[in-house]
């Protein structure tokens, strides 16, 4: 039994490896740990306390994945519900669909009794509130819901500690995994924009067969190199976790044009081994949290850095 989370996923560990120990199924594993991050307000990137976008509303995404079955419950775009990752699986068991947005992902949320609440804390207000006093104008300010938003959207692209997410990757005795992902999104994002946290292929997959991947950072990229699937797929066809994760590491680094940052890679090979790597060095920041059956202690799994020296991803 092993369950690897990123670094966001620290608060939900406890609950994710108390399900796994109870024998709960793994889509329980993490969606408890997934829901643990999301109602913590000192996680400024997922859930409440998320930042908001650059209207000051907190969108949510958030998605599981069965490795089974391979079915995929995935929402994006949900305001105003705390556990974004529940209104996912509730997607994955009643409807024909994988994927929901904006008010259709809120009315199904409304339709299965979802918890709503007030996702933007005094504390994320407060951080939106002075960045745009920073950095637009006072009529720029005033304006702000009439005129055009698409250049506040890459200014507000500069700030590393934008793009978090959590994602947890689990693995029970019986050697079934599964995916739960979760994220506010880049802070003051253009409203709608979806990233690759619930989107299948690009930030999470998986694959009983082969095993899981999911993806942090900069969710454009992912989305343009489909990141995880690339990986499961990789393994599918016979390439070590390692050789995967620094193939789909490369086809990152080959991307041209539009929004280009950091990205991290979380897999599990179909053995429960781990893997974690990212395209930029950031010592200890983004360590990854492992857990394995029988330990006492959550591990902490510094990234393999694969990039030059530049920042550029090799
Ligand atoms: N990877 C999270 C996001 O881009 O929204």
């Amino acid at each position: 039994m092993v369950i690897l989370a990123n670094c966001e996923g620290l608060t939900g560990m406890p609950a994710a490896r108390d399900a796994l120990e109870a024998g709960r199924s793994v889509l329980d594993v993490v969606e408890q740990g997934v829901r643990a991050v999301e109602a913590d307000p000192r996680v400024h990137s997922v859930g409440r306390g998320g930042h908001p976008n650059l209207l000051g509303e907190v969108e949510c995404d958030a998605a599981l994945m069965d490795g089974a079955t391979r079915m995929v419950g995935a929402v994006g775009a949900l305001s105003g519900y705390l556990h974004a990752v529940s209104v996912a699986r509730e997607l994955l068991q009643r409807l024909p669909h994988a994927f929901l947005v904006g008010a259709g992902a809120a009315r199904f949320a409304a339709e299965v009794g979802a918890e709503p609440a007030e996702m933007l804390t005094p504390e994320a207000r407060g951080t939106h509130e002075r960045w745009l006093a920073e950095h637009l104008t006072p009529e720029q300010r005033e304006r702000l819901g009439q005129g055009p938003l698409a250049p506040h959207a890459w200014r507000s692209s500069q700030t590393l500690i934008s793009r978090g997410t959590v994602v947890v990757l689990a693995r029970n005795a019986r050697g079934e995994f599964a995916v739960g992902t979760s994220t506010s999104g880049w802070a003051r994002k253009y409203p709608g924009r979806i990233g690759d946290t619930a989107v299948v292929g690009a930030g999470f997959y998986v694959d009983d067969r082969y095993g899981a991947c999911a993806c942090t950072h900069s969710g454009e990229m992912i989305l343009r190199a489909g990141t995880s699937r690339a990986v499961v797929l990789a393994m599918q066809r016979g390439a070590t976790m390692e050789e995967a994760c620094a193939d789909a590491i490369g086809d990152l680094a080959r991307l041209r044009g539009g929004y280009l940052g950091p990205v991290l890679i979380h897999t599990l090979d179909r053995h429960g081994r781990a893997h974690v790597v990212s395209t930029h060095d950031y010592g200890d920041r983004f360590a990854a949290c492992l857990w394995r059956e029988g330990s006492l202690e959550i591990e902490r799994v510094r990234p393999c850095v694969l990039a030059t020296p530049g920042g550029g991803a090799t």
